[in-house]
């Protein structure tokens, strides 16, 4: 099938590749020009795994790239529409890209199109898509608008979407049900994973993905309501991690006990510094306006936005209470990211703990293997960049964990003691054992674990306190 995907960030650029190798013929706009002539030389603006195979694979090929909405439209018979949808100041989604993409569409309609929402939008936005085009048809051409939200995550990104959980589709006529069942076949059908030359499966992949027919309204919600759910998990353990804090509980041992029921699960119930990114953040904001509009009050989304934030400032809190003050402190940074396996900084809980403590006049010497580009245009030169951990950790009075990176839980830690200047670790992601810390005779603060003892004398002078361990 002839696929049009209008926009070219992260759920754009990896449907548009991904349809590509299911073997549809993509063409992918952006008005970006610059973002649009380094696509078209096969270079990628993101860091995201399998993302160069599939450019270099269909790139000329079956995957095209255009400035022209009109050329795409005119080609092709499913329209995507995958701009972004910032957040206004007061939470809402800002859908103005998303109104002017539609308007446009409808401009240039030159027979029957199915016109998909991809982007996260708020329940009754299809409804909007909708108006907006019949007001702006000229032609009699029909159309049928369709939501069919998306659900990958950043850094596994092209796997997420070749092999989802689920495929949610809400369409209200038959007709365009049936056009993104046959768009979505070599998924459903399995016939894309039993290709020898399929970009591998994760290991706890589904061979079928559920697809979920539903109303256009359901579909927009389900995305929402995902995302806000999958937030709440992870203050949830949290708010946990700070009462296993004050009663000297684990929270690895609790999180262990709690995800093994089945109805509850595993998965995102990692204690840290809270979650981050361009997506859960405007998401649970933008869905808590949505309930506030058609006059539905849900505090619980407002207890999930508080308790993210408090746990930025709360593993400040440690870094203070580790270093006492911390003015002229030289503190080792390892992770910039908003989680391993990106280059993304959007709303980062590292970066803001790194400009706070910047705030307070320290000097950091940061290490991230994929975001410091992005970084370095946020925070500047208020922080130095270096080249690996064990720089990042030369001479510095704590070493500060805030990405969960995998190759930061595989550090050399006697290495690490023997290069600080004073042996402490705080680490914001749970990445280590306790024990191995201990073994490498380091001080180690994480979250929801540690029992802090002051005690009576130290052999480092700032380390007023340290982490009792049985
Ligand atoms: C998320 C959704 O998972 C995805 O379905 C949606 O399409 C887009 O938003 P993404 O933003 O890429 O994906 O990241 P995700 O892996 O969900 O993590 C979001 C944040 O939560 C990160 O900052 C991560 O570090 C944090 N997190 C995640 C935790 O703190 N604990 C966890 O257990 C899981």
């Amino acid at each position: 099938m002839k696929i049009a995907v209008i926009g070219s960030g992260y759920v754009g650029l990896v449907a548009a590749a991904c349809f590509a190798e299911m073997g549809h013929s993509v063409i992918c706009v952006d008005n970006d020009e610059r973002k649009l002539s380094a696509l078209q030389r096969g270079e990628i603006p993101i860091h995201e795994l399998y993302l160069p195979e599939l450019l270099e694979r269909h790139l000329g090929r079956r995957l095209h790239f255009s400035n022209s909405i009109k050329d795409a439209v005119q080609a092709c018979s499913a329209v995507f529409i995958a701009v972004g949808t910032p957040p206004l100041e007061n939470g809402e989604a800002d859908l103005s890209f998303v109104e002017a993409v539609a308007r446009e569409i409808a401009l240039s309609l030159n027979g029957y199109k199915v016109i998909v929402e991809k982007s996260t939008v708020p329940v009754y936005t299809s409804d909007w898509i909708r108006r907006v085009m019949k007001r702006t048809c000229t032609a009699g051409s029909g159309f049928d608008v369709v939501s069919n939200p998306e659900f990958l995550r950043e850094g596994t990104a092209v796997t997420d979407f070749l092999y989802p959980d689920r495929i949610v589709v809400g369409a209200d006529n038959q007709r365009s049900r049936e056009l993104l069942r046959e768009i979505y076949s070599p998924t459903i059908d399995g016939s894309y994973s039993a290709q020898a030359d399929r970009i591998p499966e994760p290991t706890n992949s589904q061979t079928k993905p559920k697809l979920i027919m539903t109303s256009a309204k359901s579909a927009e919600l389900i995305k929402h309501a995902s995302n806000a759910f999958l937030a709440m998990k992870i203050s949830f353990i949290n708010a946990v991690a700070n009462v296993c804090e004050q009663v000297d509980a684990d929270i690895e041992e609790v999180r262990k006990g709690i995800g093994a029921d089945r109805r509850i699960g595993s998965a995102f119930l990692n204690a840290g510094i809270g979650y981050g990114g361009s997506c859960f953040p405007k998401d649970v904001a933008a869905f808590r306006s949505v309930a506030q509009q058609v006059g539905c009050s849900f505090p619980l989304l407002d207890d999930v936005i508080k308790i993210n934030s408090e746990q930025r400032h709360r593993f400040l809190r440690k870094v203070r209470e580790t270093l006492w003050t911390l003015k002229g402190k030289r503190l080792g940074v390892l992770g910039l990211a908003f989680k391993g396996g990106t280059d993304d900084i959007r709303e980062s809980p590292a970066i803001e703990i790194i400009k706070l403590l910047v705030s307070e006049h320290c000097s950091i010497r940061a290490y991230d293997p994929a975001a410091m580009d992005r970084a370095r245009e946020v925070l500047k030169e208020s922080v130095s960049y270096v080249a690996d951990c064990y720089e990042a950790a030369e001479g510095a009075d704590a070493l500060l964990v805030l990405t969960d990176w995998e190759d930061f839980s595989q550090l050399d830690l006697k290495r690490i003691r023997g290069l600080l200047k004073y042996p402490n670790v705080i680490d914001g992601r749970n990445l280590y054992s306790r024990e191995a810390m201990l073994n490498a005779g380091l001080t180690y603060i994480s979250v929801g674990r540690s029992t802090l003892k002051p005690i009576a004398s130290s052999e480092h002078a700032v380390d007023a306190i340290s982490v009792s361990l049985e």
